[in-house]
């Protein structure tokens, strides 16, 4: 965490009215995606739809989207996969008028990688793209949403974001919202968001700072900095506890990031919270979580 970084995180919580000053700056200059963003989006969603077809989910129902920003692809895939509605929601108003042209620009030149995922064809994904009109609901609230309402929530990159104490009752909350029978399903990145820029640090540098120290805590006063640093088993267990059924869990261990972690662990840089821990579960950067809600 560089402190540069952390310095400009700062200002820009301080800004008051943030969310109007947003607003208006792409008023004056639209928000440009960034592709490579959007391309990792992309892949999370095929992984998504991928897992989900492996365990024979049923694709055809409303689908509820925990946290969508400012491009839906996402979102926009259960779309092209049957979903008969979708919702996509968010806590802060990132989506405008320009999200969805952006994301269909995006899919339709990669509508022949979809169809293999989904085992369609690639016109009927065609005749299926300019239907898309999703439901958004902002600020959201998970203890607002109807009981019983969708058949799966998702969320790509967001649970990583949502603060530790608040997972426990968002898992319980979507048990909820979700019918008997249905799905949550999530892809989560677990790294640090503070080595995203130039690459040049860990991307578990972040398990150095004790969760109580001053450094930590001024990183997560910016709400859309706030990373929580739960790991790939957190996640599992939290979802068990919320009387989720896991059917289907996965998480990346990138060799370069166990060597980070071991080394860290041999230099004593581990905050004491992860000092003990599995350095293989310490050092899974993605994880994806399909779980069931029984009857
Ligand atoms: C990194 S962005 C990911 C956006 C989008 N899912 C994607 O993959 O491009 C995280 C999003 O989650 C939203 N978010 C964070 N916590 C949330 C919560 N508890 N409920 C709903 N949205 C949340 C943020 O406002 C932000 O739009």
């Amino acid at each position: 965490m560089r402190n540069v970084d952390l310095a400009r995180s700062l200002l820009k919580a301080s800004i008051p009215f943030a969310d109007t000053a947003r607003r208006m700056k792409r008023r004056l200059k639209p928000y440009v995606p960034n592709p490579i963003h959007t391309g990792f989006s992309f892949d999370d969603g095929i992984g998504l739809l991928h897992a989900l077809r492996q365990i024979g989910a049923d694709l055809s129902g409303d689908v509820l989207e925990v946290g969508s920003g400012w491009t839906p692809v996402v979102p926009l895939l259960f779309h092209l996969a049957g979903a008969r509605s979708v919702t996509l929601t968010d806590l802060e108003r990132l989506f405008d008028e320009t999200s969805v042209p952006t994301a269909m620009a995006f899919v339709h030149p990669r509508l022949g990688g979809v169809a293999q995922v989904l085992g369609m064809e690639v016109d009927q994904l065609a005749a299926r793209l300019p239907h898309f009109r999703p439901a958004y609901v902002c600020p959201w609230r998970a203890d607002r949403h109807p009981a019983a309402s969708v058949d799966i929530a998702i969320s790509r990159a967001v649970m990583e974001h949502v603060p530790a104490r608040e997972v426990p009752e968002l898992f319980r909350e979507l048990r909820r919202i979700v019918r008997p029978g249905g799905l949550m399903c999530h892809s989560i990145d677990n790294t640090d968001h503070w080595q995203h820029g130039d690459g040049k640090g860990s991307l578990v540098d972040f398990l150095r700072y004790p969760t109580d120290s001053l450094r930590w805590r001024l990183s997560q006063v910016n709400t859309q900095g706030r990373m929580n640093r739960f790991r790939h088993s957190d996640y599992l267990a939290l979802a068990r506890e919320a009387g989720w059924e896991i059917v289907s869990e996965s998480g990346r261990v990138p060799p370069d990031i166990l060597r980070d972690v071991l080394r860290m662990k041999e230099a004593g840089e581990l905050a004491p919270e992860f000092a003990d821990r599995d350095p293989h579960d310490l050092a899974t950067t993605a994880t994806l979580l399909i779980a069931r809600r029984g009857d």
